[in-house]
């Protein structure tokens, strides 16, 4: 079980969500096709996720950076030779699923609330332009944001200071603390809180924190709670 961490944000200039994980349910393709999948079903979703994330990471020390697309297209391929799937034409409509994410139920209203409020509101997210923008436009909650900001921009993946630098760049905001950023992967969260935005971890699930500098000022279990706390 998550602890919570509760405690009001002062200061907060903007909001700022992560996008895949966050706001959007990376496990959704592998769900919509699990009665081909099969058993292995729940570990592929698994191990796509995580090895997305490692080819970002370790691209990004590499120096030999791909977007996102690609990326997640490597890791897919890993994935399903890891698990012996041979498949014809499966790869290809996991992938299209992936422009189709679910939203998470309480991502809309939320979003919606604070903009009712006057919030600024903006994504930042390894995705590519055009992967985020199928997104959020199939989830219909594209109007909210006024800037989707990718790492396209930088060429380099998340924790990157680089990347969380576009924010205050992009949107115009002097002091990283100004920021909320928002995050369920709770690596990202704290790589954020690093940086020095007051960060959010959104524990979806009772996932422990990571070992790594930075320690967000909230921790919620959904995202709801983030009404009450800017
Ligand atoms: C993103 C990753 C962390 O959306 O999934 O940036």
């Amino acid at each position: 079980m998550t602890s919570e961490l509760f405690k009001k944000l002062e200061g907060i200039q903007a909001v700022v969500f992560d996008a895949y994980g966050t706001l959007f349910n990376v496990a959704s393709p592998v769900d919509k096709l699990a009665s081909t999948i099969g058993e292995k079903s729940i570990a592929v979703a698994k191990l796509w996720r995580q090895k997305q994330l490692e080819y970002t990471w370790l691209r990004s020390l590499m120096g030999v950076h791909a977007d996102f697309w690609t990326v997640t297209r490597e890791a897919l391929d890993h994935t399903l030779e890891s698990y012996e799937i041979v498949e014809p034409g499966l790869a290809d409509e996991l992938m299209t699923l992936y422009l189709k994410l679910d939203v998470f139920d309480d991502v809309a209203t939320t979003v919606a609330a604070l903009r009712a409020k006057g919030r600024r509101c903006a994504v930042l997210s390894n995705g590519s332009p055009s992967m985020l923008d199928s997104a959020l436009r199939h989830a219909g909650i594209e109007k909210h944001f006024e800037h989707v900001l990718s790492v396209e921009e930088v060429g380099v993946y998340k924790p990157s200071r680089r990347v969380y630098r576009l924010v205050l760049q992009k949107m115009q905001v002097v002091d990283a603390p100004s920021i909320c950023f928002v995050s369920a992967n709770s690596w990202d969260a704290q790589a954020g809180a690093q940086f020095g935005f007051q960060a959010v971890r959104l524990a979806r699930t009772s996932v422990v924190a990571d070992r790594i500098p930075g320690k967000p000022t909230a921790v919620i279990d959904s995202l709801g709670k983030l009404l009450e706390l800017v």
